[in-house]
C-alpha cells in the first residue's frame, strides 16, 4: 500500500483512542475540566453505566459563546500559552485535546454561561462534526452532555467490560477526586440512585467511608507530613488491613490522579516487615510540590509523571508515611494485650500485636537511620511510643 495523509475523522478517532478509552475517562476529562474552572458543585449523572449518557454538570467560571467552537478543536487550550509553561502547570488540563477527543466519539453537547454574560451558548458536535453555537437560557457554569460514547467506532464499544465494570470504574474515580477535592461537593447518580453525595465541607474521613466503608475509614492512620516544598496529607491503613493487590493504593500528586507512579514502592517501602508477603496497603496520598519540580507531559493520558528529583520525594513520601506507621503501631509484647483498650482507644490492631513485634523494632531502627538530616523531629513516634508505654505501666501498676 503507498503511504498516504490518513482522512481528518480517522486521524482523530486515532488521537481519541490515547484519551477516551472508556467511560470512565470522559468522566475524568470531564470532572477535570470543572476544576480547572473552579467549579464547587460537579454534578455528573451516567445512564447506561456511562455507553448511553454522561453528563457533567458544574458551576465554574464557563466557557465565552464566541469560544465554545475553538474549545471542542484540537489544541485548543485556555490553559496553555508557551512550551515553557508546560514545565509550570498549574491546572490539570493543558493539552487541548479532551472536548475535541470526546466530541470525534460520541455526540456531544456543551451548554455554557458565564457570569458576565445575559445568556448561555449551546454546541452540538457529532461524531467530530461541529454545529452552530445557539443562544440558550442556562445557569452560570458548564454542562457537558455526552451521548452514545463509541456509537461510531464499534471496534471500541465490543472493547467495553460489563456494565458493572464501567460503573464500577466511573464511582471510583469519582470517589477519588471527591477525596481529593473535599471542598468540592460531588454527586454522581445513575437515573434516580445516587451512588455518591459529598458536602464539600473539607471533610475527607466521610468521604474515604464512601470509598472503602465506615469501619476501614475509621481505621486509616491520618499522614499529614511537610519538608522543604513537600507536603503530604491522606490516609493509609494500619498494619492489620490489607489487601493482596496494589489497587486501592492511590495517589494525587498536585491534584492529580497518577496512576503509575513510583510512589506507589515509596510507599510499600514504608511498610517494609511490617506485611505478610503478597499483602498490601490501602492508601489516598495527596502530594502537593512545586509543578516545576514535576513533569506532567509523558502519558497521553496524564496517568503518569516524572519528577525532577525522584530520589527525595521517594524518600520524603517513604519516611512520611513510616512516621505515621509508627506513631500509630501498638507497641510490642511487653504491654498485656487487654491494656490497651483502657490507654488508647484507636482502631484495634494490637491483636497483632506478637506478629509485628520483632518487625516494629527493626522499622523502627531502619526510620531513624533513614532520615538523616531531615530537619523533622523523627524521634516524635518514638516518643509517643514511649509514652504510650510508660502509661501502661503505670496503669499495670495501679490497684
Ligand atoms: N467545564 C468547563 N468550564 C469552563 N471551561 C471549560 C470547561 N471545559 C472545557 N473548558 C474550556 O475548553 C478548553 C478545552 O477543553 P479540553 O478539555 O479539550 O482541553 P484542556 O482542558 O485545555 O486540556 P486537556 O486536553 O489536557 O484536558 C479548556 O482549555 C477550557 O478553556
Ligand atoms: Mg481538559
Amino acid at each position: 500500500m503507498s503511504i498516504h495523509i490518513l482522512p481528518p475523522e480517522i486521524a482523530s478517532q486515532i488521537a481519541a483512542g490515547e484519551v477516551v478509552e472508556r467511560p470512565a475517562s470522559v468522566v475524568k476529562e470531564l470532572v477535570e475540566n470543572a476544576l480547572d474552572a473552579g467549579a464547587k458543585t460537579i454534578g455528573i449523572e451516567i445512564g447506561g453505566a456511562g455507553r448511553t449518557l454522561i453528563r457533567v454538570a458544574d458551576d465554574g467560571s464557563g466557557i465565552p459563546a464566541d469560544e465554545l467552537t475553538l474549545a471542542v478543536e484540537r489544541h485548543a487550550t485556555s490553559k496553555l500559552t508557551s512550551a515553557a509553561d508546560l514545565f509550570r502547570i498549574a491546572t490539570l488540563g493543558f493539552r487541548g485535546e479532551a472536548l475535541a477527543s470526546i466530541g470525534s466519539v460520541s455526540r456531544l453537547t456543551i451548554t455554557s454561561r458565564r457570569a458576565d454574560s445575559p445568556a448561555g451558548a449551546r454546541l452540538k458536535v457529532e461524531g467530530g462534526k461541529i454545529g452552530r453555537v445557539e443562544a440558550v437560557g442556562a445557569p452560570v457554569g458548564t454542562v457537558v452532555q455526552v451521548e452514545d460514547l463509541f456509537y461510531n467506532v464499534p471496534a471500541r464499544l465490543k472493547f467495553l467490560k460489563q456494565d458493572v465494570t464501567e460503573r464500577r470504574a466511573i464511582d471510583a474515580l469519582v470517589t477519588r477526586y471527591a477525596l481529593a477535592y473535599p471542598r468540592v461537593r460531588f454527586k454522581l447518580a445513575e437515573g434516580n440512585s445516587v451512588s455518591l453525595q459529598t458536602a464539600g465541607d473539607g471533610d475527607r474521613r466521610a468521604i474515604l467511608a464512601a470509598l472503602y466503608g465506615v469501619d476501614t475509614a475509621r481505621q486509616m492512620l491520618e499522614v499529614d507530613s511537610a519538608e522543604e516544598g513537600l507536603k503530604l496529607t491522606g490516609f493509609i491503613s494500619p498494619v492489620a488491613l490489607t489487601r493482596s493487590n496494589r489497587r486501592e493504593i492511590t495517589f494525587f500528586i498536585n491534584g492529580r490522579w497518577v496512576q503509575d507512579t513510583p510512589l506507589t514502592q515509596a510507599l510499600l517501602q514504608a511498610y517494609h516487615t511490617l506485611l505478610m508477603v503478597g499483602r498490601y496497603p490501602i492508601a489516598a496520598l495527596f502530594l502537593e510540590m512545586p509543578p516545576e519540580e514535576v513533569d506532567v507531559n509523558v502519558h497521553p493520558a496524564k496517568a503518569e509523571v516524572r519528577f525532577r528529583d525522584q530520589d527525595r520525594v521517594f524518600s520524603f513520601v517513604q519516611r512520611a508515611a513510616r512516621r505515621t506507621l509508627l506513631a500509630f503501631t501498638p507497641v510490642p509484647q511487653a504491654v498485656p494485650q487487654n491494656l490497651w483498650g483502657r490507654t488508647d482507644d484507636r482502631p484495634q490492631t494490637a491483636d497483632r500485636g506478637s506478629q509485628i513485634d520483632p518487625a516494629w523494632r527493626l522499622a523502627h531502627e531502619e526510620s531513624k537511620v533513614e532520615s538523616p538530616g531531615s530537619g523533622l523531629d523523627d524521634s516524635r513516634p518514638a516518643q509517643q511510643t514511649e509514652d504510650l508505654l510508660r502509661n501502661c505501666i503505670k496503669l499495670n501498676r495501679s490497684p
